[in-house]
């Protein structure tokens, strides 16, 4: 039993501060593009995994292997494995990249979790392999939507979004892959090297202001404030016209505009993104695109800035890394744009391999031919 299953990029990645769990809440705009990989299924002795195609010597072939773990799962919620049948040779046949932001491990997950619930005619309902898909990977339920849809909670909550027209992408492959877990640590530490600096900032303003006091408009309240100055500086223990130390909490509140950009603020829709894919606009889409992550993605490679300008100096509607990266996505005007598009990002030598897809397509589908 084989499934075809779709990488996918994210349109808009909006990523919350860290939650006790470990993980963060999104959200998100995923969208299903046709780059595929095929995932077949066959009863056997015992689990295992054997892959083929790109990267395939980086994908784990034991039972840590995302489909795998997908498959174990499923036989465990639909009591397969109890009527010992449940032993599958998991065949992958990989052109999504591994660990490039597009999803891949996720999509192989789902592709595993509906050819499985086919070869055992299991019958698990898309509710119940949703529920199995988002306990093995926060993206792996999107994997079996597919289309265009608003991702919430770690990503599998999710609400199918009204998209209309067909978007035409280049996707531009890095050298090697980054970790997901990596890059959302450096979004995390970039956040707090900022919020620290916006607040030294704001901590300094105040002193500023009170190393710089309001010139005395009489020989007479020189005299008292220089009183003022010793009182206070012989209550706190310091040497007269020292500072006291200013509470950045009270100091940030003092400059409120600093104190927002600091705040880790919770996750929104963009609605304006929204808009766009409603209208069927690239240009309108082009210009929406937005990924929390990206500095992260950028600050551990920095090679991705040149990519992303090759892609933007090459006419690209809009540029963005996808998901945590470190691929990057470019929009075209349409599939003869897109095609040029990617002779040119080829051309400019900036990444590892260049393709050209489209979205939005399905989640992952039973193949009813033979795998190809
Ligand atoms: O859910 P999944 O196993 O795909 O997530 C991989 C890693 O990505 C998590 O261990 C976590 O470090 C990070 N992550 C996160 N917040 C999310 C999704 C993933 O921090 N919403």
């Amino acid at each position: 039993m084989t499934a075809r299953v779709p990488a996918k990029v994210n349109l808009q990645l909006a990523v919350g501060p860290p939650r006790a769990d470990g993980y963060h809440d999104l959200v998100t705009v995923f969208h299903a593009v046709s780059l595929f990989d095929e995932v077949t299924v066959r009863p056997a002795e015992r689990t295992k995994v054997v892959v083929t195609g790109a990267d395939a010597g980086s994908v784990p072939a034991g039972r840590t292997n995302l489909a795998a773990r997908a498959a174990v799962a499923l036989a465990k919620a639909a009591g397969t494995g109890r009527r010992g049948k449940s032993a599958v040779l998991i065949e992958i046949r990989k052109r999504i990249p591994v660990a490039a932001g597009l999803a891949g491990g996720s999509a192989d997950a789902a592709a595993a979790l509906v050819a499985c619930n086919e070869l055992w005619g299991a019958g698990a309902s898309p509710r119940e392999l949703r529920a199995v898909a988002a306990d093995i990977g926060s993206d792996v339920p999107f994997a079996l939507l597919g289309g265009t849809a608003v991702g919430q909670g770690r990503g599998e909550q999710l609400t199918p979004a009204l998209v209309t027209g067909v978007y035409h992408w280049v996707l531009a492959f890095g050298v090697g892959g980054l970790s997901t877990p990596e890059v959302y640590a450096a979004c995390d530490r970039l956040r707090a090297a900022r919020a620290a600096g916006a607040a030294n900032a704001a901590t300094a303003a105040p002193r500023r202001l009170a190393e710089a006091p309001a010139a005395p408009r009489s020989p007479a309240e020189a005299a008292a404030a220089a009183r003022r100055s010793a009182a206070a500086a012989a209550a706190s223990g310091s040497p007269a016209g020292a500072h006291s130390a200013v509470n950045p909490a009270i100091a940030a509140a003092a400059r409120p505009d600093q104190a927002e950009t600091a705040a880790v603020q919770p996750p929104q829709l963009s609605t304006a993104l929204m808009a766009a894919l409603r209208s069927g606009d690239p240009v309108a889409v082009g210009a929406q695109l937005a990924n929390d992550l990206q500095p992260a993605a950028v600050s551990l490679r920095p090679q991705l800035r040149q990519a992303l300008t090759a892609g933007r100096q090459h006419g690209a509607l809009g540029a963005i890394v996808s998901g945590s990266g470190p691929t990057c996505a470019f929009l075209a005007a349409d599939a003869a744009h897109a095609r040029d598009l990617a002779v040119a990002v080829t051309g400019a030598g900036v990444c590892r391999a260049v393709v050209a897809v489209r979205g939005p397509v399905g989640g992952a589908t039973i193949l009813a031919g033979e795998p190809t």
